[in-house]
């Protein structure tokens, strides 16, 4: 298939292991743009997109979520993410945060995960890999979640919503399983 759209779409994967290399100037517009060309229901839009690259608070949020999951007691959840390296966000130089305001209906909800994707097929169309993380969100309801919301400026009102981490792959991954029956067309 030689449409870059549609290679982008099958080409994707959720990349689990980064280069420490850091996105340029020129990919984090490109990832910007992105992000702000998404659709939303009614045009409103009601995200915030927060672009983290400072790599103490990438730490702190990755300890922090790792810490929630400790102090909720879900050992298998934190064994999971010890085997895949011990932290949620997998080394990527970049994480952005999209929140949505406090209590937003399930539609905002639906305009956030449409702009996770259309971050995830720009990091794609970059060269970039990506992976979706509602994990992260666990960073901002534990122990230190006053310090991970100071640490990234967090507005007031507002809640984490989904996150999406992007960098160099250093892995590569298979295809996930389709399965074609549940595609049904009506001629
Ligand atoms: C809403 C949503 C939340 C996700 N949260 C996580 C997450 O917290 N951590 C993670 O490693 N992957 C997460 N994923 C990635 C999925 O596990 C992944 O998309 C799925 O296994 C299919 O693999 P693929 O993306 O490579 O096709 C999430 C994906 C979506 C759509």
């Amino acid at each position: 298939m030689t449409n870059p759209v549609q290679q982008a779409i099958l080409g994707r994967r959720s990349i689990r292991a980064f280069r420490p290399d850091a996105v340029t100037e020129d990919q984090l517009a490109a990832l910007t743009a992105a992000a702000l060309a998404s659709p939303s229901a009614m045009d409103r839009q009601p995200w915030e997109f927060l672009f983290i690259t400072k790599a103490a608070v990438l730490d702190q949020i990755a300890a922090s979520a790792l810490k929630t999951f400790e102090a909720q007691g879900n050992l298998a959840l934190v064994e999971r993410i010890q085997s895949r390296g011990g932290t949620i966000l997998y080394g990527a130089p970049l994480l952005v945060i999209i929140t949505l305001p406090k209590d937003s209906p399930a539609m905002n909800h639906a305009d956030v995960g449409i702009a996770a994707q259309t971050l995830a097929l720009a990091a794609q169309g970059l060269g970039l890999g990506s992976c979706i993380v509602a994990m992260a969100g666990a960073a901002f309801q534990g122990p230190d979640a006053e310090a991970c919301r100071a640490a990234v400026g967090w507005e007031e009102g507002r809640e984490f919503a989904l996150s999406v981490v992007i960098g160099s792959p250093a892995t590569t991954k298979d295809a996930h399983a389709v399965h074609p029956e549940k595609i049904r067309r009506v001629d």
